[in-house]
């Protein structure tokens, strides 16, 4: 099982991905839609091969992701997961990865879904947040859920903090949740 990371900023889940050695050595490509985005000098240290691409230089979608199809074939990789890629999946990427496409959000999905999810919660007052991890579909957050961990909110807590504990259950729960799936689907292979 290979797998390709699609990343936009500054790489936290992918660093975590890196750092846990079932999955590592699975990892053979980082997508990054945005040049000088941190994730890319993450991934050229550790000695992963990069693809770095501006959208706005595609006419259409489709031919973005055709390039990105292109590299995936090429390398073989059977599962994306996306880690803080700013960009919805389109046609193209869905229609040929059915099913192999998860990303993770910082928040108990379907609540919150979209940018700034750790501060829609933290605003809204609700007692518990959490993380998810799911399949991507169209939509923005919506695909069938992977994973879910709660969290419950700590009165007086201000957002960074509450940011920062989101983030560590993040980099625990991710690469547990990719060692399982690309575990399950070796073995139904054997
Ligand atoms: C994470 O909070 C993830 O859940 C969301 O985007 C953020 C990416 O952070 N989809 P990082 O670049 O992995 O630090």
């Amino acid at each position: 099982q290979r797998a390709c990371v699609f990343a936009s900023g500054t790489g936290s889940n992918f660093d975590a991905m890196m750092q846990d050695k079932k999955n590592a050595g699975s990892i053979v490509l980082l997508v990054c839609d945005k040049p000088g985005a941190a994730v890319i000098k993450k991934a050229q240290d550790y000695g992963i091969e990069t693809l770095v691409l501006e959208p706005k230089r595609y006419a259409t979608k489709q031919e973005y992701e055709a390039v990105i199809i292109e590299k995936l074939q090429f390398l073989e990789a059977d599962w994306i997961f996306l880690a803080g890629y700013m960009r919805l999946i389109g046609e193209t990427l869905l229609s040929q990865y059915e099913g192999r496409i998860v990303n993770i959000h910082p928040s108990l999905l379907p609540a919150f879904p979209g940018k700034d999810a750790v501060g829609q919660a933290y605003r809204s007052g609700v007692s518990k947040t959490g993380v998810t991890v799911h399949y991507v579909d169209e939509g923005m957050d919506t695909g069938p859920i992977i994973a879910q961990e709660e969290i419950n909110r700590i009165p007086g807590e201000t957002e960074e903090q509450l940011k920062m504990r989101i983030q560590a259950v993040e980099h625990r729960l991710y690469p547990n949740v990719i060692n399982q799936l690309m575990q399950n689907v070796t073995e139904e292979l054997l």
